[in-house]
């Protein structure tokens, strides 16, 4: 029974905590918190619809949208704001998944909405490709100068997060002349054929779609959880290269510096460490998968900064622009230079008002301070979980981990076997969506909980959330009996 707690403090860029203060969208909950008065939560102001049903639309839904688009929620969304949503019968949850990690500056933050407005007078698209526009230049150079190492760099836009996976691992072969890869047991890259067969697990994503691309190799990931060390994960890939993934034919090992869907299991630092010698000794590019951990979630730029290792290569997206669709491949220039003219792009890729939105919304996590915030919300969260855990669960509540305020929660049947304990998390999950908090499940075995609550919600949201989590708890406890 251990946890993966961060040895160091998280680094930030930005300015101290009291520039947070400075959000107009923190202050009044944070200050009606301290004076201990419900917070008024406000709904904003959206034109009247028809009215509609949750039940009426699950229906339509389950006639027309293919079951394997499974939605962790059985309502449906009327209008967002910030940390909070309603259905569209009027019931108020408030939201601790951010649209999976998406919503770091939360639901519509003025700014962003703002800037994709302005852009929508202007263009709305003509490709990249076909006439360039300033946004995606703006773009590029702000994620340049973000993304850690002093060399020169290069970004190159696309949509989704598995499109850029996909399109690191296209650079990186281009670059080295080599065809393989190696991925980690519990990762996720995507759904695209070519990042299934990186992703490293198989219910629900991979079952019955193989085969998948060849040349994608499989190391151990280092997981304390699953009684697996650094040293036996870097065993593990020693034992890769003598066996099947000839290390001079390695393009790139790719890495989530924090586990997502596998379970937000933080990769220790020295096997970041170790991993950027064997990338040197063998002359393979490291690939950092910062699309779920980016952007503010672990209070750092990017998750791979607490290790201090620099990788050749940064897959990004989500919370990069705060609900538009955007993604990209931050790179060392002569690598991302490899690739020749048109081989690289895609009709969409790098839409401008996606750009717009995404300078906005890296513009009002670098002003709100909302790194030094995951911080803040981290250490808060973790000190209230354990409590809670203590309350309501003890024994069940198995461990409490993540970086920042990327953390995870996992439940267990008991301490002694530490067998997962997926249907209390279900329960959980189902008590928490009635009360009003949407939480989303992660892991190998679907049984720990992931917070992803916008780095902008304040105090008084996060406690009333916490609140609701807490009741949920309870509520799953003794429907189960346990
Ligand atoms: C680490 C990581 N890589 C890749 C992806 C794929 O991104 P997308 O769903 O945008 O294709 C995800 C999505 O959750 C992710 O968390």
């Amino acid at each position: 029974m251990s946890s993966t707690t961060p040895r160091k403090t998280p680094k930030t860029r930005t300015a101290p905590r009291a520039k947070a203060k400075a959000s107009n969208r923190n202050a009044p909950a944070a200050k009606a918190a301290q004076q201990s008065q419900p917070v008024a939560t406000r709904a904003p102001k959206v034109a009247p619809r028809a009215p509609q049903t949750n039940a009426s639309l699950l229906t339509r839904r389950e006639a027309a949208v293919p079951r394997g688009v499974a939605s962790a929620a059985p309502v449906f969304a009327s209008h967002a704001e910030n940390a909070e949503l309603w259905d569209v019968e009027g019931n108020r949850y408030i939201d601790f998944a951010g649209g999976i990690a998406v919503l770091n500056t939360g639901h519509r933050h003025p700014k962003v909405v703002e800037a994709a407005k302005a852009q929508e007078d202007h263009y709305t698209h003509t490709s990249f490709q076909v006439v360039p526009y300033e946004p995606y230049v703006a773009l590029a150079e702000r994620l340049n100068a973000l993304a850690p190492g002093a060399h020169p760099k290069k970004t190159l836009l696309v949509t989704t997060g598995a499109e850029a996976v996909e399109n690191a691992v296209k650079i990186a072969r281009v670059a080295t002349g080599r065809t393989g890869v190696i991925a980690f047991s519990g990762s996720y890259h995507g759904r695209t054929l070519l990042t299934l067969g990186m992703t490293g697990k198989i219910a629900p994503y991979k079952k019955n779609v193989g085969p998948f691309p060849a040349d994608v190799f499989r190391a151990p990931f280092p997981s304390v959880r699953d009684g697996i060390t650094v040293a036996d994960a870097l065993t593990g890939l020693q034992n890769l290269f003598l066996t099947d993934a000839q290390p001079d034919r390695i393009a790139a090992i790719i890495i989530e510096p924090v586990l997502g869907e596998g379970g937000y299991i933080p990769v220790p630092f020295e096997m970041m460490q170790a991993l950027r010698e064997i990338c040197d000794t063998h002359g393979i590019l490291l690939i950092a998968d910062e699309i779920q951990a980016g952007f503010g979630r672990t209070g750092s730029w990017f998750a791979v900064e607490h290790s201090g290792v620099v990788p050749d290569l940064i897959t990004v997206a989500k919370s990069m622009a705060g609900g538009y669709p955007i993604a990209g491949v931050i790179g060392r220039a002569d690598i991302m230079d490899s690739v020749e003219p048109g081989g690289l792009g895609g009709t969409y890729g790098g839409n401008p008002v996606a750009c717009a939105a995404a300078l906005a919304a890296i513009d009002a996590i670098e002003t709100e301070g909302l790194l030094p915030r995951s911080a803040a919300i981290g250490e808060t969260m973790r000190a209230r979980f354990a409590e809670i855990g203590g309350r309501t669960s003890p024994f069940r509540m198995w461990d409490i981990r993540g970086l920042g305020a990327m953390l995870a929660i996992e439940f267990v049947t008991d301490f002694e076997t530490e067998r997962p304990d997926t249907a209390l998390t279900k329960s959980v999950v189902a008590h928490a969506l009635k009360r009003g908090l949407i939480l989303l499940s992660c892991g190998m075995h679907g049984n720990a909980l992931r917070i992803m609550v916008p780095l902008t919600a304040s105090d008084a949201i996060i406690e009333e959330g916490l609140a609701i989590f807490e009741a949920a708890l309870a509520d799953a406890v003794a429907e189960l009996g346990v």
